[in-house]
């Protein structure tokens, strides 16, 4: 009896022994696991590359110890009806704004993907942060300054006035004169259709999705002129007949990009790029392949 008691204590102890350094196995395989991930974030990286799936679950694994996967592409919001800035060629989005922005991409190691969208949206897209940046030849403004944040600015526009050739209107002065009420049509949104709003109140103003349905408005004579930035007003008096610029502007501005406020490392990046692309001539050589 001694002896059955002594075989089975030895039996159970080597069952005990076993299954303990299972469980030390198991945990030592787990940690390596979870070390190879953090220790080398661009294959997780790369992983997240390849599909979706292998992305969420290299970021699960990787959890705390590698902190959140860091995104290969960068989204910028645009409204692509704004010729030279950004416009449609076939199904690809070129101009100004979409090639420098491709270029602060390069610099930051990121895949640019371009979203239209109508300009009136981009600034909540940027705020709610379904896009990491705002480009679109947007005006710098104080009122805009305080729903998002503004790099340094890349270029200047100014808001112009186009009527049709044989307008009554001859100068901006003419839509201020006492009595005078002329129909405004203007882009949703832009600072053409805040500050027409301001100066010739609501109902003279008249917005549209894109500039040129304000243009053919303006050729079809359901609006007296339109105010917009002046290069796209070149490009959509190029392609409409009977239409001018008049001489004078009606404001000169800035543009910049827009990013969420709080996003001040994106910010300081952006405007690092922007400081060398204007220092090595690229921004210039840009503009001038579009602005002749
Ligand atoms: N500069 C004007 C603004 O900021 C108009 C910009 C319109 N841009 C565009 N991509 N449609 O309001």
């Amino acid at each position: 009896m001694k002896k059955f008691l002594a075989v089975l204590l030895a039996v159970l102890m080597v069952f005990a022994v076993c299954s303990c350094e299972k469980k030390v196995e198991e945990q030592q395989s787990e940690n390596e696991e979870t070390e190879a991930v953090a220790d080398n974030p661009e294959e997780t990286a790369e992983e997240a590359d390849a599909g979706e799936d292998a992305g969420e679950d290299a970021g699960e694994d990787a959890g705390e110890d590698a902190g959140e996967t860091e995104s290969t592409t960068i989204t910028m919001a645009t409204n692509a009806y704004f010729k030279p800035y950004e416009y449609y060629e076939g199904d690809k989005i070129v101009g100004i704004d979409a090639e420098i922005a491709e270029e602060i991409a390069k610099k930051l190691g990121k895949e640019l993907v371009i979203e239209d969208m109508e300009f009136s949206t981009i600034i909540t897209a940027v705020q709610e942060g379904s896009v990491d940046f705002g480009m679109a030849g947007m005006t710098v403004t104080e009122e805009r300054k305080e729903s998002v944040d503004f790099s340094s600015s890349y270029a200047n526009g100014v808001q112009s006035i186009i009527v049709k050739e044989d307008s009554p209107i001859t100068s901006v002065d003419d839509l201020y004169a006492d009595g005078a009420s002329f129909k405004v049509g203007v882009q949703l949104g832009t600072t053409g259709d805040i500050y027409s709003t301001d100066d010739f109140g609501e109902d003279n103003v008249i917005q549209y999705s894109k500039g040129n349905e304000a243009v053919l408005a303006l050729v079809g004579g359901s609006v007296d002129c339109v105010i917009i930035d002046d290069e796209p007003a070149k490009a959509l008096v190029a392609e409409n007949e009977g239409l001018k610029i008049l001489d004078t502007s009606y404001a000169d501005e800035d543009y910049a990009i827009c990013v969420a406020k709080g996003n001040g490392e994106l910010l300081a990046d952006i405007n690092a790029a922007i400081d060398e692309l204007t220092l090595d001539g690229t921004i210039d050589a840009i503009v001038a392949k579009y602005i002749k």
